[in-house]
């Protein structure tokens, strides 16, 4: 019934429709007013857009996602030489399938359960629905036989829905977060609906290979399909397997950032006078240290402050000489797991700086904004220490942008060993969040590390990132989903 429905659409011949579509929950654009009360659209920051809007412009390709405002509906429109096609989300969409199932449900279950995932068939029911939206809209403009990407955790149904109406597509999933062990996953009452929608993708792009083989694990158990190295092969009926039911590659394709693009604007003549501003309005410490994060309680920002506030009680650290700036950019304000984390944070940093503040300094400079990338990158360079303390992350692009920032080698970073970034910035001073102690000596040591240890450090990650950046990894992923599967691999 649902194919029928979909096919509908998509044997619409008017237009031949996109070669290459991009499916994520959000539009790559937030809407802007201008002085004159004009709207536009501008380009929005964030890991996700940053990855994949270069792909898009080099290629003749559509971007499927919801544009932001809840009840309204618009026609498709273009943005910076990007089609954009806007799926429509009302407010108990929002409630049901954004707030409650993606990320209430999905997002605390698919990070170590950090805080208890919450199961309601009503957030699961418009989960469905939601996602049936977005393979209905991707149905109807992809061309024959066109490349789809679907992204993220919020739009796992996806893949199996659009091959049932399309049988022609290439589809790609790329999961941005983490993916967790079948222990885990297991909690989930829809465990095998999740996982046959994702196996509706000829390919499965995960962060980490410990991702690839949890997800291969979770098929092996919960699903009727065969896992053979890194395929999940799906049952033979008697009349040989359906056009829906394909054989699934799960693999690994960590992501990363532009490069050579944080590395130019780190030389622009203005963002490095900015980073001098900042830090002399800091009061030109000797050391300043930085975290950036969504407001989110997977980021261990409360771990990090008690650290660095012992640092202060013990005598280790001094105000004056160090400060903390702490960005911490408002995310999922309506969950009420994120309102807590604020109080909470608010609460530690309001402690600390009474605390330790005095009239000319501050222990931590606190701002829960979100800041354009330029303002983002003077940050980067105004900081000599940068604080990733996850208690799990899909991968962690602001520990990367640091580490590109600073094209001189100075700088260290403090990075949590449950990040995705982990296993690439093997250089990095790596910790356990949950062990504050040794958090503590590894902030020490950054502070501490003799420049020549560092630089060496900071140039061999830097490398790391010339070679590895986002234009790489997805053309890793569309070469890997345009391969067809050797057929040895069968036997
Ligand atoms: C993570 C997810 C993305 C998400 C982003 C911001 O990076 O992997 O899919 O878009 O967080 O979260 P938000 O709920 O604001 O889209």
């Amino acid at each position: 019934m649902e194919a029928e429905l979909l096919n509908e659409h998509a044997s619409g011949n008017e237009k031949p429709g996109y070669d290459f579509i991009v499916v994520a929950n959000r539009l790559p654009v937030d809407r802007v007013e201008g002085d004159d009360g004009e709207l536009s659209w501008r380009r929005s920051p964030g890991g996700l857009v940053t990855a994949i809007a270069p792909v898009m412009q080099e290629s003749d390709g559509a971007w499927v996602g919801w544009h932001g405002s809840p009840g309204e509906e618009l026609e498709p429109f273009e943005n910076d030489r990007i089609s954009l096609i806007p799926v429509p989300l009302d407010e108990e969409d929002l409630e049901l399938y954004y707030e409650g199932f993606s990320n209430s449900t999905l997002w605390p279950l698919y990070h170590d359960v950090i805080v208890p995932p919450e199961f309601h068939r009503t957030w699961w029911d418009n989960y469905k629905k939601v996602n049936k939206r977005f393979a209905e809209a991707t149905a109807k403009v992809a061309a024959h036989g066109a490349t789809v990407w679907v992204q993220d955790y919020q739009l796992q149904l996806v893949p199996k829905l659009l091959r049932e109406a399309r049988p022609d597509l290439r589809i790609g999933f790329f999961n941005h977060i983490p993916f967790p062990s079948p222990g885990i996953f297991s909690q989930l009452p829809w465990r095998k609906q999740i996982l046959e929608g994702l196996a509706g993708a000829d390919v499965v792009g995960f962060q980490r290979t410990a991702d690839a083989s949890n997800f291969l694990r979770c098929m092996r158990r919960y699903t009727d399909r065969t896992v053979k190295g890194s395929l999940a092969i799906p049952p033979v009926s008697s009349e040989g397997n359906s056009a829906s039911l394909n054989i699934c590659r799960a693999e690994a394709h960590p992501i990363s950032i532009d490069t050579r693009q944080v590395a130019e604007m780190a030389h622009d003549p203005e963002i490095m006078a900015r980073a001098k501003q900042i830090r002399h309005e800091l009061g030109d410490p000797k050391t300043v240290l930085l975290g950036v994060d969504r407001l989110d309680y997977t980021k261990g920002i409360r771990h990090r402050l008690k650290a660095y506030g012992e640092l202060l009680a013990d005598g280790e650290i001094h105000v004056g000489d160090a400060c903390l700036v702490q960005v911490a950019s408002p995310s999922r304000e309506n969950v009420e797991r994120y309102q807590q984390l604020k109080d909470q944070v608010e609460l530690m940093v309001g402690n600390l700086n009474g605390e330790h503040d005095t009239m000319e300094h501050t222990a931590i400079r606190y701002l829960h904004h979100s800041y354009p990338m330029r303002e983002m990158i003077a940050l980067y360079l105004a900081a000599d220490i940068m604080l990733v303390t996850s208690l799990r992350d899909g991968m962690n692009l602001v520990a990367k942008e640091f580490v590109a920032a600073h094209t001189d080698d100075t700088g260290m970073l403090v990075l949590s060993e449950f990040t995705g970034a982990a296993d690439q910035l093997t250089q990095s001073l790596l910790v356990n969040p949950h062990d504050i102690d040794g958090m503590k000596s590894g902030i020490l040591r950054a502070l501490r590390m003799d420049p020549t240890d560092s630089a060496r450090r900071m140039r061999r990650m830097r490398r790391h990132l010339r070679e590895h950046d986002v234009a790489s990894w997805s053309k890793a992923f569309l070469a890997s989903l345009a391969q067809p599967l050797p057929i040895d691999s069968l036997v």
